[in-house]
């Protein structure tokens, strides 16, 4: 209770900033960001300590608009029903654009609902809040991608660092000594004391301490240094969270770098206003000139003095480029659109790594099945005033593998090629251990295996030339028939992990899901292609590349090519899915362009 209403305070503080929205009329700023997720609230965070900035969000404030669903992180795992991922999926509109894949011919035909936060914090509102970093190899391959030493591992790690302060593990609290955390404590620069908060959680669930062992049996071991030190490949690790640990509430974009800039700053918050188009100034050099924008049905522009800033995420920062003339110009003609810049990638290059899950009933609890559970909410309840107990805590338990030999040799040569393209340190695997809530008070354990290395690409086209209707997406999952044969790998190596003397332990009863009916590999590919779904990390629909790549959107200080003072800064600028969950490397990206953009770059 008394977190709820910290909760609510909290909203009304922030509602205290905006109570009275900037009116809705034509104005001039030095910089106009088109977004409040992660990539545009770090860049106008940083860009407002010198200059006049406002920020564009189509949503409003998830403390408001989501209350304790988004604010408490157990929820971020059991209170977001919009998450689900099929075509029935119950909408959420004052937080969740509600986007639907087109049909996916190779994954039997399902449609997907794509969550993508509609909000200020974007995303970062509705997230599972792991908080990691790439491979070294990774960033070193963007590095040389784009022709720029400035993305080399060691180079970034300013902008990590500058943009966390890092709490260490309560280990107290958290009570459970058989969870190993092992971290470097200069990961964040804590006595600049950058603005998103990483903690590690307050509190263990069981079940997964159990999976976790599971994936630990398999032959992987405790990362030494954590998963922000550039190494993930045979390790596993409890990783930190983006989580205010004081409280235990959700630290986003929003309640991190807006908050702290709304008052320190020059920034203009507009909640709930839709950038529909940005304006060029044809006459001259193709200048971005502003955004026209839309509140409430009130059209009005924007000006930019100095730049336009595209942060509106992997779906909409492509579909506004297109919508706005910067595209393939075959497109954008068939939408009678004026073409500013003939970029035949936007939109295109969509990376997009899949998960597979295999699931038990066991018989541990979780923090889903205490809660689930009414005679237990005083005590968790009470727990929570004081920064504990299940509510206070959202998984935690990731691994990384590059596959067995065993089970390399079932790939064919091609797929082996592919796999093997990719840099060194780049593992093949993601284990997540999760646990639900079963029938009739039971509680379910997940292991799933993440493709890491996707072959198959999708991408984003536009149905017409306004923004009020949404893009359309192609998924693309399976499209490349390498990636089945790793998945199916994947299965198979699911399969060992729940077959380990820890699983065996918790496990009751036969296999929950698929079931052991699936047996061959055809059958095991049939439910496949039925049921492996996004891990919501898609990337790379306005890539970042040389200005010979004719498929870059986008140079290596994120700048729009073919056009001037327009730049694309959000996880669709990354030019590939990084092996990693990706939230620190937007934020990063957004220390990194907002500091190349005040050195004149
Ligand atoms: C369910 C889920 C779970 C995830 N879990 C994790 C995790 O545990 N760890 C992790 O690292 N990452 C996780 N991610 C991914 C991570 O949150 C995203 O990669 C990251 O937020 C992307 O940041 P962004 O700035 O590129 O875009 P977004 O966060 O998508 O922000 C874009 C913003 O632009 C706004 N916008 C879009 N179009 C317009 C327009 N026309 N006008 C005005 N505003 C507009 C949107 O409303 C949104 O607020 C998860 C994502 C989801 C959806
Ligand atoms: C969430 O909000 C409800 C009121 O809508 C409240 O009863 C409940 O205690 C809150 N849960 C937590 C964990 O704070
Ligand atoms: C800590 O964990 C032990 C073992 O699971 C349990 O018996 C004990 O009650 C826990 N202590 C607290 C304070 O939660
Ligand atoms: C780890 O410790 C916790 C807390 O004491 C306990 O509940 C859990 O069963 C333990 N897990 C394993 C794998 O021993
Ligand atoms: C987008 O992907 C779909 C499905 O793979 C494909 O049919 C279509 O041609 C692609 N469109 C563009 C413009 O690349």
């Amino acid at each position: 209770m008394f977190q709820y209403l910290t909760a609510l305070s909290f909203a009304a503080l922030v509602a205290g900033q905006q109570v009275s929205p900037p009116p809705a009329e034509d104005a001039i700023y030095d910089y106009v960001v088109i977004g409040g997720g992660p990539g545009g609230l770090t860049v106008a965070a940083r860009l407002a300590e010198t200059a006049s900035v406002a920020v564009v969000e189509a949503g409003g404030f998830y403390e408001v608009d989501n209350g304790n669903s988004s604010v408490v992180p157990l929820y971020s795992l059991t209170g977001m029903p919009f998450l689900d991922t099929s075509e029935q999926f119950p909408p959420s509109p004052l937080v969740d654009w509600g986007l639907l894949s087109e049909v996916i011919p190779t994954a039997n035909n399902r449609r997907i609902h794509y969550a993508q936060g509609k909000t200020f914090g974007g995303c970062t509102a509705i997230n599972t809040m792991a908080y990691h970093r790439g491979t070294a190899g990774s960033y070193d391959r963007w590095a040389s991608m784009v022709g720029d030493d400035s993305y080399t591992f060691t180079n970034l790690q300013k902008y990590f660092t500058q943009s966390c302060h890092l709490t260490a593990p309560d280990l107290e609290k958290r009570n459970a000594t058989n969870t190993t955390i092992n971290y470097d404590p200069e990961m964040c620069d804590n006595s600049e004391g950058g603005p998103l908060q990483v903690s590690w959680n307050n509190w263990v669930d069981p079940t997964l301490t159990w999976l976790g062992k599971a994936v630990e049996q398999l032959g992987l071991t405790v990362s030494p240094e954590g998963f922000s030190s550039g190494t993930l490949a045979g390790h596993f690790a409890w990783i930190p969270s983006t989580i205010e640990p004081a409280k235990a509430i959700r630290c986003s974009a929003e309640s991190s770098y807006l908050q702290e800039a709304l008052p320190a700053g020059d920034l203009t918050a507009y909640p709930n206003t839709l950038a529909k188009k940005v304006l060029f100034d044809s006459s001259s050099s193709n200048r971005a000139m502003g955004v026209t924008v839309s509140t409430n049905g009130i059209e009005y522009t924007l000006s930019a003095a100095k730049e336009v800033i595209m942060s509106a995420g992997v779906f909409h920062s492509p579909q506004l480029l297109m919508v706005s003339g910067i595209g393939p110009k075959d497109m954008l003609a068939a939408h009678d659109i004026p073409v500013i810049s003939d970029l035949p990638g936007v939109g295109q290059n969509l990376w997009d790594p899949i998960s597979l899950g295999i699931m038990y009933t066991v018989n541990t609890q979780s923090g889903a099945s205490i809660t689930a559970n009414p005679a237990n909410w005083p005590i968790s309840l009470e727990q929570y005033g004081d920064a504990g107990g299940p509510y206070s805590s959202a998984a935690g338990f990731i691994a990384y593998e590059k596959l067995s030999e065993e089970l390399r040799s079932t790939l064919s040569d091609e797929a082996l090629q592919e796999l093997d393209a990719f840099p060194s340190d780049w593992p093949d695997l993601e284990f997540v251990a999760g646990s639900f809530p079963g029938a009739e008070g039971t509680n379910t354990g997940s292991i799933t295996a993440t493709l890491i290395k996707p072959f198959s690409r999708g991408n984003i086209t536009i149905v017409s030339n306004s923004m009020n209707e949404q893009p359309s997406i192609n998924l693309g999952w399976f499209s490349n028939p390498h990636d089945e044969e790793v998945a199916v790998a994947a299965f198979k190596r699911l399969r060992q992990a729940w077959d380990t003397d820890a699983a065996n332990t918790v496990k009751v009863g036969e296999e929950a899901v698929p079931g052991s009916a699936v047996q061959s590999d055809e059958e095991i590919l049939e439910f496949l292609r039925g049921s492996v779904n996004q891990l919501w990390h898609a990337s790379g629909t306005c890539a970042m590349g040389k200005s010979t790549d004719e498929n870059a959107v986008v140079d290596a200080n994120a700048k729009v090519f073919g056009v001037e003072g327009l730049r694309v800064v959000d996880i669709s600028a990354f030019p590939f899915a990084l092996p990693a969950h990706p939230q620190a490397s937007v934020y990063m990206l957004g220390e990194k362009i907002a500091h190349d953009i005040k050195n004149g770059r």
